[in-house]
């Protein structure tokens, strides 16, 4: 998207403002597919996490994409989005087994990652087939917080309790139709992909009725000029190849299925917010922009660097900033950063605002949270309104006015 077009939206729909280019979703969702094209049947199940809007949700299953989902509100926001409940996947973590038989009931798959809870949900409904989510044990994933496959992670069946799972399996007369895993996020190493990929390989060998098996997802993407990235291409081919063979010895074609979010959405996304005022200090210049980590948690939450640029002056001499926000809190963007120099009034654009970006904002300091544009077939459409003083105030009840 170019600088003129992303200017144009903050003068129509106002600051801050997400900004996410459809064009940009459909080539990662195109590239994925080309990738994995030896294989027989794929489905890539967009995990709705990373960016809930409900346009979004509607332009990814019209492009072909089931669902991820882990949240029965999730579920919910991707049926409004039409799609058949079968291409839902609900992958829930400590949730209340009442949330888990109402996904059931709803029609969605169902994906399993505790032991207990699969007996009792096995006791009470066993004609529903269930998949299991593997933890593999293997360390992967951009910092700790994403990364979930490890021994002490809280998601999973440890696979040295594949002997209690098949005890499980046989007592309750449950079929398993997939094995899962997801091992974090950010995942920069083809070979510890593999190598856990496996470990769902000998899980899968334990179960004869399977219909797929779901990778999870974890694929990095760069977040500014010079990054890494995962090689879905390389990945593409060695897994398509393992995973043909896989189903050869099986005996049946199963579905491969990936869980993408950061993949899919991260890099069409953009965050545009003005600069409010530049503060020098004894040991720096801040340039406080009209927003916070109430926007924009990613780099407080997981010290992630997004690059950002001053998109109204985009070519002048470079100076070093620390771009921050306007919350009662340390809350920085960015410290110590070469940007164009940047006066009051100017928009700077945060590249890769996309994924867990206005998905994990809040109205933290009472400040509304920002509109969405999409930009699509050339136009700024707005899909979601900026917040309003009614929306704060709306659950809020005053008992002393009554
Ligand atoms: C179970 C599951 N699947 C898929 C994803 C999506 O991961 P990513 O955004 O790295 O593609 C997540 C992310 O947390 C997850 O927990």
């Amino acid at each position: 998207m170019k600088n003129s077009k992303l200017i144009q939206a903050a003068s129509e729909f106002g600051s801050p403002l997400y900004i996410y280019d459809a064009n940009k979703i459909k080539y990662q969702y195109n590239r994925l597919v080309k990738s994995f094209k030896s294989v027989k049947n794929l489905q890539l199940n967009y995990a709705v996490k990373a960016l809930s809007n409900i346009s979004i949700l509607k332009y990814l299953i019209d492009l072909g994409s089931g669902i991820d989902a882990v949240s029965i509100q999730e579920v919910h926001l991707a049926l409004k989005g039409g799609i058949n409940p079968e291409k839902i996947i609900y992958t829930p973590n400590g949730v209340s087994m009442d949330e888990i038989k109402f996904a059931s009931e709803l029609g969605v798959k169902i994906n399993i990652d505790n032991l207990s809870v699969l007996e009792d949900f096995g006791n009470s409904h066993p004609e529903i087939p269930i998949c299991i989510r593997i933890n593999p044990h293997i360390m992967a994933g951009g910092n700790s917080n994403i990364s979930v496959g490890h021994i002490d992670s809280k998601f999973g069946i440890s696979i040295h309790q594949i002997p209690h799972l098949k005890r499980i399996v046989e007592n309750t007369k449950i079929r398993i139709n997939g094995v899962h895993m997801h091992t974090g996020s950010d995942i920069l190493d083809i070979d510890v992909f593999l190598r856990a990929a496996e470990i769902l390989f000998e899980t899968a060998n334990h179960f004869k009725d399977l219909d797929f098996i779901d990778f999870g997802s974890g694929f990095k993407v760069p977040y500014y000029p010079g990054d890494s990235e995962t090689n879905i291409e390389e990945l593409g081919k060695k897994l398509s190849k393992r995973f043909n063979l896989f189903c050869k010895s099986y005996g049946k074609n199963l579905t491969l299925i990936f869980e993408p979010g950061k993949f899919l959405v991260s890099e069409a996304g953009k965050f545009i917010c003005k600069v409010n005022s530049i503060k020098q200090t004894t040991s720096t210049v801040f340039a406080q922009v009209d927003s916070g980590f109430n926007h924009f948690l990613r780099p407080m939450m997981y010290g992630a660097n997004h690059h950002i640029e001053n998109i109204s002056n985009p070519d002048d001499t470079e100076r070093y900033y620390s771009i921050v926000g306007y919350i009662c809190e340390t809350d920085t963007f960015a410290s110590n950063r070469k940007i164009s120099t940047i006066s009051i009034g100017d928009l700077l654009c945060f590249n890769n605002a996309g994924a867990y970006c206005h998905t994990m904002s809040s109205n933290y300091n009472s400040r509304y949270r920002p509109a969405e544009v999409l930009y699509i077939n050339n136009q700024l459409k707005l899909i979601r309104k900026r917040e309003n003083f009614d929306d704060l105030i709306r659950n809020q009840i005053n008992i002393f006015n009554e």
